[in-house]
């Protein structure tokens, strides 16, 4: 396959352009633009979008920051086992809500155990429940580039849902079947220990933020995660873009903010 570079990525995202910091639009092309240094052109509604309100409703999961309230761990028993090949397998087993029922095979998630990145979207879909793998159908063509865009493959991140099953015609997880799921993921990233990660969409970030902020208002900032202080960073879910490609460069903002918090 030939292999794309990232000008052509983006293009294909709908940017076409993205500047330094400090410069005047347009005087510099993307080509000429390493990846730290890049800044997103975005569109004056982006530009003028209230920042999301710091605390608020937000939640962390551990350490909480000033102002924000701490949560009471999850209520479902913790996974015992320690590695994800053996989080994976119980991962496998699990009956614990009727998702389990309806499913073709559970979708743990994939990726090196190294990953610098981890991204959580919501749940399978059609196509995930038939192959096990995260982000393989539509959405997932477009998942894919943009992890392209950030010089990355698909090989190179984790990734992993909300829940493991796919809930019925891909509706919303149920409120139940979040909690019955939680502590896989939860797990998984205590043993990943991603350098940052992405929440893809309104029910990934406000599971993992434990928050009942609209996705609007949960954007534009960086949390700390859990005990070991992991930035998270909120974008809207590529099967969102599909319906809403304007708000593409909006998610390359919130994909370089996340870059920015990976240390060189
Ligand atoms: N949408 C998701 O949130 N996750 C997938 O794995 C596929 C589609």
């Amino acid at each position: 396959m030939v292999e794309l570079d990232r000008n052509t990525i983006l293009k294909q995202m709908g940017i076409t352009q993205w500047v330094l910091q400090d410069a005047q639009a347009g005087e510099n092309p993307a080509q000429d633009v390493p990846l730290s240094q890049a800044q997103p052109v975005l569109d004056k509604a982006s530009v003028n979008e209230p920042p999301a309100k710091a605390g608020g409703d937000v939640k962390a999961i551990a350490q909480p920051a000033p102002g924000v309230t701490p949560v009471a761990p999850s209520q479902t028993a913790e996974p015992k086992l320690l590695s994800l090949e053996s989080l994976r397998a119980e991962v496998a087993e699990c009956v614990a809500c009727a998702l389990a029922k309806a499913r073709t095979q559970t979708v743990f998630g994939e990726g090196p155990d190294q990953a610098d990145w981890l991204f959580v979207g919501e749940a399978p879909g059609q196509q995930e429940d038939r192959q096990g793998q995260p982000f393989v159908g539509r959405a997932g063509g477009l998942f894919t580039q943009m992890i392209k865009a950030l010089d990355k493959s698909r090989e190179q991140v984790y990734i992993a849902n909300t829940l493991k099953c796919r809930p019925p015609g891909n509706r919303d997880p149920l409120p139940d079947e979040l909690q019955a799921c939680e502590p896989f993921l939860l797990k998984q990233i205590q043993l990943l220990q991603p350098k940052v990660i992405v929440a893809l969409g309104r029910i990934s970030a406000q599971a993992l933020l434990r928050s009942d902020q609209p996705l609007g208002r949960l954007r534009g900032q960086v949390y700390q995660y859990g005990p070991n202080q992991i930035p998270l960073i909120v974008t809207y879910h590529p099967a969102y873009l599909l319906r809403q490609p304007a708000d593409k460069a909006k998610v390359w903002a919130d994909l370089l903010l996340a870059h920015r918090q990976i240390p060189l």
